[in-house]
């Protein structure tokens, strides 16, 4: 057997072939899910079987009592902030280098966000940073596992405990890693997931809030509640969520894997630097493998004009977060000049997860793409 027919069955994949990758991978089942809801009828509402359905199956998979369906990650941060009781005159502690959308959900409950610093590594946030940028204000901590890094939930739990403070846990970009023995969402007092068109499992939109408390719960149902369920996920959304859930763990451990080659095949680079995970006991997700881009082995060329080459190649690649390091003293409290989170915003670059389902012969096809801008622009 080729190696490039191994890595697909591993991954349990539908249809593995040639050809350029594409996000959502056909799927028979998911198909089958939409005649399915469309027989019953249901394909019009917000609630019913196959949302029940998912409801069930997420909380069972993190351990956690409640779960709220709603229409995307972004609302879920909100709307977690919202169920905690998060409001004016808190403070929530958010990276510096973070999706955007979570420093405009603090302020959209009326809180004022504390920037402090990541990882250089991992840009996961820092747990030194997050202990130095708490004051009697902070009433909660966001905590966001990004590029394939996991932050150390742990010791971030034991703090926030010890402190009184909440974690709202983003696991958007990691569905089903396992962080230190318990799976990514169930460490905070509320998880959230994304079912956004590029994500993991994807719903072209959506998102889930993975609660622990029953009071946080009805918080978020009745914020919600405005005559009708005013940000759902359609039962049509669930019924394909469903068939994708069963093969989450199956495609991360082929998208791992492909990872495992990808790495050892561009260690030689010294261009690419690979985020290394901090977190121990860890099985990561890969929505998107990033690095650190060192322009000075490139002699200077930028970050822009590599990531320029590389898409001009085919190759799924481009920037990260731009982060926050720059806003003004107006709309946040920074922690310091926060070096790790500038650096992330200038440097990270993203591979795209849908290549890491694909046969072998078609990662080999990034990396001769990564060789040949490396090997022209270091002579
Ligand atoms: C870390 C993180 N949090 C939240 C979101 C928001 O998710 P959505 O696109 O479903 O609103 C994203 C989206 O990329 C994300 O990467």
């Amino acid at each position: 057997m080729s190696r490039s027919t191994k890595l697909a069955i591993d991954g349990g994949l539908p249809t593995v072939a040639n050809g350029p990758p594409v996000w959502p991978v056909p799927d028979e089942e998911v198909l089958l899910a939409l005649q399915s809801v469309y027989q019953l009828g249901d394909w019009g509402r917000y609630h019913g079987e196959f949302s029940t359905k998912l409801s069930h199956q997420l909380a069972l998979m993190h351990g956690t009592e409640h779960v709220v369906l709603c229409s995307s990650g972004t609302l879920a941060v909100e709307l977690a902030l919202r169920g905690l009781k998060v409001g004016p005159g808190d403070e929530v502690i958010l990276a510096g280098y973070d999706f955007s959308g979570n420093f405009r959900a603090i302020e959209a409950v009326g809180a004022f966000p504390v920037l402090v610093d990541i990882n250089a590594t991992d840009c996961c946030l820092s747990l030194h940073a997050i202990a130095e940028g708490m004051s009697t204000r902070c009433r909660a901590i966001i905590v966001s596992h990004l590029h394939g890094g996991l932050a150390a939930m742990k010791a971030i739990r034991a703090l926030a405990d010890d402190r009184g403070c909440f974690i709202v846990e983003d696991a958007c970009q990691a569905q089903g890693a396992t962080v230190e023995g318990k799976i990514a969402g169930s460490w905070g007092d509320v998880g959230v997931l994304s079912f956004g068109g590029s994500k993991l499992l994807t719903a072209g939109r959506g998102g889930a809030l993975l609660i622990q408390r029953h009071d946080v719960y009805q918080r978020v149902k009745v914020y919600c509640e405005r005559g009708n369920h005013a940000f759902p996920l359609s039962e049509l959304q669930a019924a394909v969520l469903l068939p994708q859930l069963a093969k989450l763990q199956s495609r991360n451990r082929a998208r791992k894997a492909s990872v495992d080659w990808l790495r050892n095949q561009l260690a030689e680079f010294e261009f690419l630097r690979p985020l290394q995970n901090g977190a121990r006991e860890c099985e990561p997700a890969y929505f998107k493998l990033g690095w650190s881009y060192e322009d000075t082995a490139l002699n200077g060329r930028t970050r822009t004009e590599f990531l320029a080459a590389i898409q001009a190649e085919g190759v799924a690649m481009g920037g990260g977060f731009q982060g926050f390091v720059k806003r003004p003293a107006s709309r946040c409290r920074r922690m310091g000049d926060m070096p790790a989170s500038r650096r992330a915003a200038e440097t990270t670059v993203l591979l795209h997860h849908p290549v890491l389902l694909k046969p072998v012969n078609e990662l080999q096809l990034v990396v001769d793409a990564i060789a040949k801008i490396g090997n022209a622009w270091s002579t």
